[in-house]
Order: structure tokens, then C-alpha cells, then sequence
């Protein structure tokens, strides 16, 4: 969309993965102090986004959404405010149907306008709009509808759209919004995050600036898998060029998840201005290559061992996109290393079950 937004993936946090329902202006200011404090917020997670059951199940009289009283007391102007004063952006959530998926607040169908009014009058800076609960029409439908309020509400508004894939949204999303989920929801397993880094795959060629492909949020952190594991979730999301929304408790962060979320080298592919989604090159049954273009000539490269056991894995210039007589130098993201060899034709590294390597290539120009 061209909104000029998201000329890079997205970088935030959002509290559905971890809190659920149980969200509130604490939580959310709390998170903002967090991202500040930890640094996170320098290395480019600015958005604060609050997922559903953040309104009372009952407009006003007047049709406006209202926050619910228990937990957002001093409103979302407030809270708005209040996250800006600490350079970060706010985000908020609903529903192209009757009622959001949690069935907690309403959905904004029938009030686009109304609730895009709202949303840039508090302040907002980005909507996730989710596909719960509708009159049964299309998405494609639906969806415009909003795009067009938010165009009208005199502010510029990130526009995530939350369809699960189901009606293929990287096909008809980029042209009404910033970023469109390719999958269902994510949970915090091995299994249930390298299904949703497949079906995002396949879409690679309709990310570009402006619009990205949404394989869901992160888990990085939430406890369901090892630290190899959160390093190639984190890696295929990066390479990806995915929105990198940290699902986790930031207040309580601890060390090994700074250490993934916090790694610039790797942040540094995901923002990278060339904004080409990677793409999955080579496949030997459970070892996998996957790589994509980066700017000045540089290939990011993610070797990621899916099987069960330790293994050797192999990047071949002609499936990376590299002249076959190319001299690399290589930069290890994980290692923090350039390494001492040059490279030409192919690379082969020994990488760990359930675990990655993760390069930048730069030929040799001499
Ligand atoms: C859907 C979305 C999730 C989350 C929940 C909230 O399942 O896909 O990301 O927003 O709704 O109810």
C-alpha cells in the first residue's frame, strides 16, 4: 500500500502470544518501558501493539468502540501519548466482521469510517485487522472498506491484514495494506513454526517495500523451543523479510532471548533496503538452503538442518543466485565472525539437528 509505510518489515512487539486477552494500559506501558530500556527500541522495534480484547463488548450510544474501563482507565489518547514520548508508535486492533475472534469487543464492520476516525484521532499508528466473525462476503470485499476509511482519517496508519492466508491475501493485499498474513495462527513449537515459514515461502515474490508477506508473530522467548530452534525461527523471519513483532514478555526478558531478538547482523538483512524476500533454493529432504539478494551484491544465506541428526549442508552459487567463479568473503550472523577462508562455487557447513547457519556473502570485487 502506498501509505509510505513499511518500506522495510515492520519491527515491534505485540501482546497477543503471550498475554492473550490479559492486556491493559500497565502491561502496555510497562512493555514500552521495557523496549526502551533494553535497548530493543534503538535496534528498531518501535511498534507497541495492543491485539484484541482491548474494548467493551458494547459501543456507546453514539456507535464509537469504547476501552474497556477495567483495564484501559485513562483511554487510548493517553496511552497514545504516552508511547510517543518515548519515540515508539502504538498500535491497536479489530475485526472485519461483527465481533473481533475473540468474541470479547466488536468488530469494526459497518464502522470503518467511525472506527478509522477514532483510531488517528487517538493517535494510532498501526491497525491489525483481523477476518473473525463476518457477514460471510469476501475478504476482498471487506477489507478495501477499511483500507479507504483509514486513507480518509488524516494519519498515516501501518495496515496489517489478519485473513490466515486461506484466500491467498499475498495475491490481492498489496495494494490495500502493509502486510497480510499468509497462515494460520502461530503456536510455540518446532513444528507449528517451520509449517508457517512453508506456507509464507511460497508468496516470496509478492513481498516488496510497502507490503510484506506475515507468517505470523514471533515466538522467540515464550519457552516451547530450544535456543537452536528460536535462532532459525528468528533467522527464516528475518531472511524472510517478515514483520518482526516480538511475541514475548519483555519485562522479564531474559539474556539468550536478547542475545536472538537483539542481533543486528541479522536485523540488518530483515531491514535491508533491497526488501527482496528469500526464498527457499535447495532442499535435500530435511537440510534446506534458502537464500535471497541483498543490496551491493550480497547474498544472505540460511542453512537450516530440519532433521533429526547433525549434518552437512551445501550452498551452491548456481542455486544462490552468484557467478559460478564468484570469491565470496563470509560473514557469520551468529558467530559474530568474518571467516578466515574465501569461498568460491560452493560452501559446505556442519549444521546442528534443528538448528541453522546463517551468512551474508560478499564477492570480491578485486
Ligand atoms: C486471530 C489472529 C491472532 C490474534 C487472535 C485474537 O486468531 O490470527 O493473531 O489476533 O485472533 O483473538
Amino acid at each position: 500500500l502506498s501509505n509510505g509505510l513499511a518500506i522495510t518489515p515492520a519491527m515491534g512487539w505485540n501482546s497477543w502470544n503471550h498475554f492473550a486477552c490479559n492486556v491493559s494500559e500497565e502491561l502496555i506501558k510497562e512493555t514500552a518501558d521495557a523496549l526502551v530500556s533494553t535497548g530493543l527500541s534503538k535496534l528498531g522495534y518501535q511498534y507497541v501493539n495492543i491485539d484484541d480484547c482491548w474494548a467493551e463488548i458494547n459501543r456507546d450510544d453514539k456507535g464509537n468502540l469504547v476501552p474497556k474501563k477495567s483495564t484501559f482507565p485513562s483511554g487510548m489518547k493517553a496511552l497514545a501519548d504516552y508511547i510517543h514520548s518515548k519515540g515508539l508508535k502504538l498500535g491497536i486492533y479489530s475485526d472485519a466482521g461483527y465481533y473481533t475472534c475473540s468474541k470479547k469487543m466488536p468488530g469494526s464492520l459497518g464502522y470503518e469510517e467511525k472506527d478509522a476516525k477514532a483510531f488517528a484521532s487517538w493517535g494510532i499508528d498501526y491497525l491489525k485487522y483481523d477476518n473473525c466473525n463476518t457477514d460471510g462476503s469476501k475478504p476482498v470485499e471487506r477489507y478495501p472498506v477499511m483500507t479507504h476509511a483509514l486513507m480518509k482519517a488524516g494519519r498515516p496508519i501501518y495496515f496489517s491484514l489478519c485473513e490466515w492466508g486461506d484466500m491467498h491475501p499475498a495475491l490481492w493485499g498489496g495494494n490495500l495494506g502493509n502486510s497480510w498474513r499468509t497462515t494460520n495462527d502461530i503456536s510455540d513449537t518446532w513444528d507449528s513454526m517451520v509449517s508457517r515459514a512453508d506456507e509464507n515461502e511460497v508468496y516470496a515474490e509478492y513481498a516488496r517495500p510497502g507490503g510484506w508477506n506475515d507468517p505470523d508473530m514471533l515466538e522467540v522467548g515464550n519457552g516451547g523451543m530450544t535456543k537452536n530452534e528460536y535462532i532459525v525461527h528468528f533467522s527464516i523471519w528475518a531472511i524472510s523479510k517478515a514483520p518482526l513483532l516480538i511475541g514475548c514478555d519483555v519485562n522479564n526478558i531474559t539474556k539468550e532471548t536478547m542475545e536472538i531478538l537483539g542481533n543486528e547482523e541479522v536485523i540488518a538483512v530483515n531491514q535491508d533496503k533491497f526488501g527482496v524476500q528469500a526464498k527457499k533454493v535447495r532442499m535435500l529432504g530435511d537440510l534446506e538452503v534458502w537464500a535471497g539478494p541483498l543490496s551491493d551484491y550480497r547474498v544472505a544465506v540460511l542453512l537450516v538442518n530440519r532433521s533429526t541428526r547433525r549434518d552437512s549442508i551445501t550452498a551452491h552459487w548456481e542455486d544462490i543466485g552468484l557467478p559460478l567463479k564468484t570469491v565470496v568473503t563470509v560473514r557469520d550472523l551468529w558467530q559474530h565472525k568474518t571467516l578466515k577462508k574465501k569461498f568460491v562455487g560452493s560452501l559446505t557447513a556442519t549444521v546442528d539437528y534443528h538448528a541453522s547457519k546463517m551468512y551474508i556473502f560478499t564477492p570480491d570485487r578485486s
